[in-house]
């Protein structure tokens, strides 16, 4: 059976008014290029959005992962939109095209790609998960809640078909080194690992009993790419849902609570992580707070199932008020964390910051430090 390929590839090529949102001239300059290659064929089925000022190109296709075509479409897609960003004089555009040229990948050259290929079962909902002002490992706690948490996730307790748990894989991005770890069996070394999200990020996540592919995410580090900071990684992170994987609802019952997530302002912070509809998909106060969208998919035939037109179908996930608490929440402990100012746990430790600005303020410092 041909397998479908569901690619979101995502990048910060210039927004309105700061670090804010995306501008409707960019989005229309990424539909405008999506739709063409979906006459083409190049690609199945699309879906242009925003997360605050990164520009996400959803699609589906059958060229499978890494595909040097749909990745190149994607890179010349947000060159376009860089350029119109650079017309309009929009700020930080081309921010995250860090290369010149094109070398078949778009990985390691800025944008960031959850990219998933799987044999699509008789109906096959996913979750589309897009945040700005935040690193990938904003979403280790949210998948370990989904995929490890059975005070979370019912499914681990009363579906026998998860009842072999979940298998993890665990990226090292300062070591270059993967692992994967298997819940229940390891859960409190998965822990270990994922608590420290400086070093360890989630990157997939099969079911046990069968290696069913189940979860994607993003692990782009931008200032291991370039050295320093560029902005942050802003991650995506595809999840499939139901009929022995985990509920909708259990996918998106983590966010019945805020929790704090690092990147907020200058990339320096810790904020809480406000989940939001399409609609308050920007960022403001104080460069945020992180926010994260969610947008429900049903994969058919590999295609984003859409209306007689073509027009996908998209459910605005976080667009409901079970999720006002949450967002109450996020704003409670913002008010509390920005109290703190300058100071940890408020900004991040000193490792993180080694990548910021700070380091070029103390270096000013260095000649007058006396032996103490
Ligand atoms: C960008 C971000 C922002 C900027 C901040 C300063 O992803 O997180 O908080 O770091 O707005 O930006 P510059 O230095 O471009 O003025
Ligand atoms: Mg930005
Ligand atoms: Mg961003």
């Amino acid at each position: 059976m041909v397998k479908t390929t569901v690619s979101l590839i995502k990048a910060d090529v210039g927004s309105l008014a700061g670090h804010s949102i995306v501008p409707k001239p960019l989005l229309d300059i990424a539909e405008r290029r999506l739709s063409e290659a979906e006459e083409t064929g190049l690609i199945n089925s699309h879906y242009v959005f925003h997360a605050g000022d990164d520009l996400e190109l959803l699609m589906t296709h059958f060229k499978g992962e890494n595909s040097p075509e749909i990745h190149e479409l994607a890179w010349e897609t947000f060159k376009a939109a860089a350029e119109k960003a650079k017309e309009l004089k929009l700020y930080g555009a081309g921010q995250d095209l860090l290369k010149d040229a094109f070398s078949g990948n778009v990985r390691g050259m800025g944008p960031g790609v959850a990219e998933m290929e799987f044999e699509e079962r008789r109906s096959d909902p996913m979750v589309v998960f897009a945040a700005d002002k935040t690193e990938p490992a904003a979403f280790n706690y949210l998948l370990f809640k989904i995929f490890g948490d059975p005070f979370n996730t019912a499914g681990l307790v009363i579906d026998p078909r998860m009842a072999s748990g979940f298998k993890f894989e665990v990226l090292d991005v300062k070591g270059h080194k993967k692992v994967v770890l298997k819940c229940p069996e390891e859960m409190y070394e998965l822990l270990g690992l994922i608590g420290t999200t400086e070093r360890y990020c989630i990157s997939r996540i099969w079911r046990a009993s069968d290696d069913l592919i189940a979860a994607v995410s993003s692990t782009t580090k931008l200032s291991l790419i370039a050295g320093k900071y560029v902005g942050k990684d802003d991650p995506v992170c595809l999840v499939r849902a139901q009929h022995g994987l985990p509920a909708l609802g259990e996918i998106l019952a983590p966010f019945l609570h805020t929790y704090l997530v690092a990147g907020w302002m200058r990339g320096s912070h810790w904020g809480p992580f406000m989940p939001v509809g399409l609609k308050d998909s920007r960022c403001t106060l104080f460069d945020g707070p992180p926010r994260i969208v969610a947008l429900g998919i049903q994969i058919a035939d590999g295609r984003i199932a859409s209306e007689e037109d073509g027009k996908p179908l998209i459910a605005d996930l976080f667009e409901d008020p079970a999720f006002d608490l949450a967002r109450q929440e996020a704003l409670q402990l913002a008010a509390t964390m920005r109290r703190m100012g300058e100071f940890q746990p408020a900004r991040l430790g000193e490792e993180a910051m080694e990548y910021t600005t700070l380091p070029q303020i103390l270096k000013k410092l260095e000649g007058r430090f006396e032996p103490a």
